[in-house]
C-alpha cells in the first residue's frame, strides 16, 4: 500500500440546533471572551439571533467582528485581528461561509498573545508556527469544507489570492446545524453544493495522494450530496436535506484536505479572480468539461462513482460509457438547479478566454493533482467547449 498521512478537525459535532449552544461549547472550551467572526450578511439576515442568548446564559462575554467580505482581503483580516487582541480574546469562532471561516482561522493564529509573526510572513505551505487560540467553525453554506481543511485564502490584490497551508488552522470544533443553512438562497445553495460534489470528485480522481480514507469520504459525500441537492435547491426548508448537505460537503472537505483538488478548481480560478464569478459556480461551469477531458484517463474511477450519482438509472456498459453517464448526469444537476450552463450565459467575454488558459497554468499546485496532464492549449479548448 502506498503510505499516505490525514488530517482532520479533532471533533465535528453534528446536530441540528447545536449553534444554540454555542456559548455552552465555548464554556466547556474555559473561554470567558470570544469574538465571533462573520459578515454583515449574516447579521442582517438575523442568523446570530437564535445563538447570542446562550452566551449570556454561559456567561460567556462575545463580541462581533461582522466587516468580512467575500473572498476576503488582507486588510479585513488585519481589522478583526486587532479587535480580538483589544478584547483579549481567548477563543474565536468563525460563522458563515468559507470567506468568515478562513478569516476567523488566520485571527486565530495572528491574535495568539505569544504570536511574533504577520500576515505576510505565512503565506504558503508550513510557514505558520507556534500556537493558535481555540477555534471553532460554523458553515452556514454547505460549502467550502473550511471547516476540517488546512487552508486560507485571502485576497491579495487587484486578481491574485494566497493561500495560507498550516495544520494549525484546523479548528478545534466544527458545528454542523442545518437551522443556519435554511434560508440559503437557491442559488448559493446549488453553486455551494455543486461546489462540494466537485471537492468529492477531484479528491478522488486526485493522482498524488489518492489515499483509502480519502476514497471513503468521497464517496460518502458524493451520495449524500446528489441524493439532497434537489431538495435543498427547491425545498429549503427541508432540514433533513440541509443536514445531510451539510455532512457531505464536511466530509468532501475532508477527502480534498488530503486528496487535493486538481483540473476543475484550477480552470474555475480564473473566472473568479477576473470576474468575480462566485467561487461554486465557477466550478459547476468547468465540471463536465473539465471530466470529459480527464475521461481518456480517468474514466475508470469516474465509473465507480458513477452508481452514487446516476443511481437506478445507470446502464450497463463499457466503463467510458458509464463515466459518460457519470459526467451527464452532473451537468443535469447544474441544469435543474437553474444555474447558467454555458461560460456565455454567465456573461463571460469570450475574448477572455486565452487570458483565462494562461492564468489557469499558474495553478499548478491544483494541476499537478490532476488525473490527465494539461497544457495550456488543452485548457483553452477546454474553455471553448465550456463558452
Ligand atoms: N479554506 C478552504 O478550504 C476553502 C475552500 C474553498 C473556498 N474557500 C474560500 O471560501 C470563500 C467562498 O465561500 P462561500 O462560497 O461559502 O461564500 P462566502 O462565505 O463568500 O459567502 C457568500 C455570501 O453568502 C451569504 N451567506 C452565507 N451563509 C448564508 C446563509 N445561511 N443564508 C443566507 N446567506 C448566506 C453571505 O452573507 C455572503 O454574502 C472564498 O473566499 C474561497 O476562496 C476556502
Ligand atoms: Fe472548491
Amino acid at each position: 500500500m502506498q503510505a499516505f498521512s490525514f488530517a482532520t478537525t479533532a471533533q465535528i459535532q453534528c446536530e441540528v440546533g447545536a449553534a444554540r449552544r454555542l456559548g455552552e461549547l465555548c464554556r466547556a472550551r474555559e473561554a470567558q471572551r470570544v469574538l465571533l467572526v462573520t459578515d454583515p450578511g449574516i447579521t442582517k439576515l438575523g442568523l446570530l439571533n437564535e445563538v447570542l442568548p446562550g452566551f449570556a446564559q454561559a456567561g460567556v462575554s462575545i463580541e462581533i467582528f461582522d466587516q468580512v467580505q467575500a473572498d476576503p482581503p488582507e486588510a479585513i483580516v488585519l481589522s478583526a485581528v486587532a479587535q480580538a487582541k483589544a478584547l483579549n480574546a481567548q477563543l474565536i469562532i468563525g460563522f458563515g461561509g468559507g470567506s468568515s471561516m478562513d478569516v476567523a482561522k488566520l485571527v486565530a493564529l495572528l491574535a495568539h498573545p505569544a504570536c511574533s509573526q504577520d500576515l505576510a510572513q505565512i503565506y504558503g505551505v508550513g510557514n505558520a508556527r507556534g500556537q493558535r487560540l481555540p477555534l471553532v467553525l460554523v458553515p452556514t453554506t454547505a460549502g467550502t469544507g473550511s471547516e476540517v481543511t488546512q487552508i486560507s485564502v485571502i485576497t491579495t490584490g487587484a486578481t491574485s489570492k494566497m493561500g495560507v497551508l498550516s495544520p494549525l488552522l484546523l479548528p478545534d470544533l466544527a458545528v454542523l446545524d442545518a437551522e443556519l443553512t435554511l434560508g440559503l438562497p437557491p442559488a448559493v445553495t446549488a453553486a455551494t453544493g455543486i461546489d462540494a460534489m466537485v471537492h468529492a470528485i477531484e479528491a478522488y480522481t486526485s493522482i498524488l495522494k489518492k489515499n483509502p480514507l480519502s476514497d471513503l469520504l468521497a464517496r460518502e459525500a458524493l451520495r449524500l450530496l446528489s441524493a439532497n441537492i434537489d431538495e435543498a435547491v427547491h425545498n429549503g426548508s427541508n432540514r433533513e436535506a440541509r443536514q445531510a448537505m451539510l455532512l457531505g460537503s464536511c466530509l468532501a472537505g475532508q477527502a480534498f484536505a488530503n486528496a487535493p483538488c486538481g483540473g476543475v478548481h484550477a480552470l474555475a480560478y480564473p473566472l473568479g479572480g477576473h470576474l468575480h464569478i462566485p467561487h461554486g459556480l465557477a466550478n459547476a461551469l468547468m465540471l463536465p468539461h473539465v471530466l470529459g477531458f480527464n475521461a481518456s484517463v480517468a474514466a475508470p474511477w469516474y465509473a465507480e462513482l458513477a452508481p452514487l450519482v446516476v443511481g437506478e438509472r445507470l446502464k450497463n456498459g463499457a466503463v467510458i460509457e458509464q463515466a459518460e453517464q457519470f459526467i451527464c448526469a452532473l451537468a443535469d444537476i447544474t441544469q435543474r438547479s437553474g444555474l447558467p450552463t454555458r461560460l456565455r450565459d454567465a456573461n463571460v467575454p469570450e475574448d477572455l478566454l486565452p487570458t483565462f488558459a494562461r492564468d489557469a497554468m499558474v495553478q499548478q499546485r491544483l494541476l499537478v493533482n490532476n488525473p490527465r496532464e494539461m497544457t495550456e492549449n488543452h485548457a483553452l479548448a477546454i474553455y471553448q467547449a465550456a463558452y
